[in-house]
C-alpha cells in the first residue's frame, strides 16, 4: 500500500526523466482532486500527474481504475478562452501519443473526447470548472487516463469496453517516458490553441471518428435518440439528423456507433 504523498515535487528532466512544467507523485487519491484543491498556487499549463492514483474519477460518478503502470494527469489551465478546446487538445495529444505507441494500430476521438480503438475506449478525459476565489482566478482542470499497461483482468472491471496499448501491442510500455512524451505533445497542442484556435478545433472535428456516421446520441438525462451525426457546430455540439427527420444540435452526452440491421 501507498502512502498518499501530499508534497508537491517539481521535477526536472535531470532528476527522472520528467519535465519541469510537471508536478509529480507517486501516489495521490486523484490528479483531479489534488488540482482543484490546489488551483491557486498551480501555474497556468501545468500538469499535475501520479504513478497511481487511490480514488480515481471517472466521468458519471463512476471509479477510473488507476494501478500503476499508466497515466494518469490533470491539466491546468487558468486563462481559458474556450473550455472546448482546452479538452480538445487533451484529447489531440492522447490521440497522438497512442499513435506513436501503437502506430499499427486505427484510434479516433468519440466525441465528445474519449479515445478509442474501434469500441473499445483506450482514454477518458473529465474535466473540471474552477470558479473564481477570494481574488484567485478560475480556470480548467482537464484530468487525462491513458490506459497504457492495463491487462484485460484489471480491464474486467471498467464501465464500458476498454483496451489498453500493452493489449494491442502484445508489449509493456515504459509509462514514465510515455508521460514525458505525452507532456510534451500537451504543450505542442497548447501551443496550437493559444496561436491557431481554428486549426485546433478543425483537427480535433477531423479526428472525431463517428462523425457522419449513424449513432446513438444518449443525453444527460438518460433519454435516447438515433441519427446521422452530420456535423459539429462551431461550439462542439453534435448535429444530428434524427432518423423521425429533425435535425438537432445537441451538446451534453454521449455517442455510440450504431450498426444499421
Ligand atoms: C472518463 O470517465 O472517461 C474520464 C476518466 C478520467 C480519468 C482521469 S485519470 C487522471 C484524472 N484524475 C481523476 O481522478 N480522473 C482523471
Amino acid at each position: 500500500m501507498h502512502r498518499i504523498d501530499l508534497r508537491p515535487r517539481r521535477t526536472s528532466r535531470k532528476e527522472n526523466g520528467l519535465t519541469p512544467a510537471m508536478i509529480f507523485f507517486d501516489t495521490l487519491d486523484s490528479t483531479n482532486t489534488w488540482a482543484a484543491a490546489h488551483f491557486a498556487e498551480l501555474a497556468d499549463c501545468e500538469l499535475v500527474a501520479a504513478a497511481v492514483q487511490t480514488a480515481g474519477r471517472g466521468r458519471l460518478d463512476r471509479t477510473w481504475i488507476s494501478p500503476r503502470g499508466n497515466i494518469y494527469a490533470s491539466f491546468v489551465q487558468k486563462d481559458v478562452a474556450s473550455p472546448l478546446l482546452g479538452v480538445a487538445a487533451a484529447s489531440l495529444a492522447v490521440l497522438g501519443l497512442v499513435r506513436e505507441l501503437a502506430p499499427a494500430e486505427h484510434f479516433h476521438i468519440k466525441w465528445p473526447n474519449d479515445v478509442f480503438r474501434g469500441t473499445a475506449k483506450i482514454s477518458g478525459i473529465l474535466s473540471q470548472y474552477i470558479s473564481p476565489r477570494n481574488g484567485a482566478s478560475g480556470g480548467l482542470v482537464t484530468g487525462i487516463g491513458v490506459n497504457l499497461n492495463m491487462s484485460r483482468d484489471e480491464l474486467a472491471g471498467a464501465a464500458q469496453e476498454a483496451t489498453s496499448v500493452r493489449i494491442l501491442t502484445g508489449a509493456s510500455v515504459d509509462w514514465q517516458s510515455a508521460l514525458a512524451r505525452f507532456e510534451k505533445l500537451l504543450s505542442i497542442h497548447a501551443a496550437m490553441l493559444r496561436n491557431d484556435p481554428e486549426a485546433l478545433f478543425a483537427s480535433w472535428k477531423t479526428e472525431n471518428g463517428l462523425l457522419g456516421h449513424h449513432v446513438e446520441f444518449i443525453a444527460g438525462d438518460g433519454s435516447r435518440l438515433t441519427g446521422l451525426f452530420r456535423d459539429i457546430d462551431a461550439d462542439g455540439s453534435v448535429i444530428l439528423d434524427e432518423d423521425g427527420g429533425r435535425t438537432l444540435k445537441l451538446n451534453c452526452g454521449d455517442v455510440r456507433l450504431l450498426t444499421r440491421a
